[in-house]
């Protein structure tokens, strides 16, 4: 069982696929955490993320092995690498340097503690369209722009980050448009995925519709 979870930034993706996998106890792999980590790479070495040379190299000598290591690694969740994510991701040469790692873990879903999984979820922008096209289940979750913002604002204050609303609201807008205009895989729903906008809905109710959904899979 694959369960491809896509949308864009803040939209609640990885609470949702974390809390799905956790439930049916299936394998997670958060696919933004990888782009982040190449992006994170290339930053600490000064090197430019949107410098395809560089870029390529990072992600082609990437350690993927170390999965569970990069998922918990806070460093990765800040907007700083999340905007140099967003510039790796538009380089083909980097997507497909990660594709092989993504689509063997969600054929061969593997748990935190080294157990196989009898299925995998995978968050991302590219999972149903690109990565799985075969997932049994599709979710495309999203949000208005200034809910997803003022998400990622709290989260990052709860962090001790210094940050403004209105810059997250800025920052987000960028990396919008960057993921969804680039030419190899933007950020746009598979034609057989289900749309929920989670503007006005609680992480529990996005989360009893993905649970029905997977039942009926199963
Ligand atoms: O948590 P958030 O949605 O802010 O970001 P993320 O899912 O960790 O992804 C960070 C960036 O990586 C995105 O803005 C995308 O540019 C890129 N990404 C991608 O291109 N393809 C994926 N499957 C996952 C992430």
């Amino acid at each position: 069982m694959i369960v491809a979870i896509d949308g864009p930034a803040a939209a609640g993706k990885g609470t949702l696929a974390k809390n799905v996998a956790k439930h049916f106890n299936f394998a997670y792999l958060d696919t933004g955490s990888l782009y982040r980590a190449v992006g994170l790479t290339v930053l600490n070495q000064g090197g430019d993320p949107s410098d395809e040379k560089i870029a390529t190299k990072v992600a082609e000598e990437f350690e993927v092995k170390d999965i569970f290591a990069i998922m918990n690694n806070p460093e990765i969740r800040n907007e700083r690498a999340g905007s140099a994510a967003s510039k790796v991701s538009v380089i083909p040469a980097v997507r497909k340097a990660l594709f092989d790692f993504q689509r063997n873990f969600a054929e061969n879903p593997i748990l935190e503690n080294g157990q196989k999984a009898k299925g995998s979820v995978l968050d991302g922008r590219d999972i149903g369209t690109v990565v799985c096209p075969d997932a049994d289940v599709k979710l495309f979750v999203t949000a208005s722009t200034e809910v997803r913002a003022k998400r990622r604002y709290l989260e990052q204050k709860e962090k001790g980050l210094d940050v403004t609303l209105e810059a997250t609201i800025a920052d987000m807008k960028i990396r919008d448009e960057r993921d969804s205009s680039r030419s190899t895989a933007p950020l746009k729903p598979a034609d057989d995925a289900v749309i929920l906008d989670t503007s006005e809905m609680s992480i529990d109710e996005v989360f009893g519709i993905a649970v029905k959904m997977v039942e009926k899979n199963q």
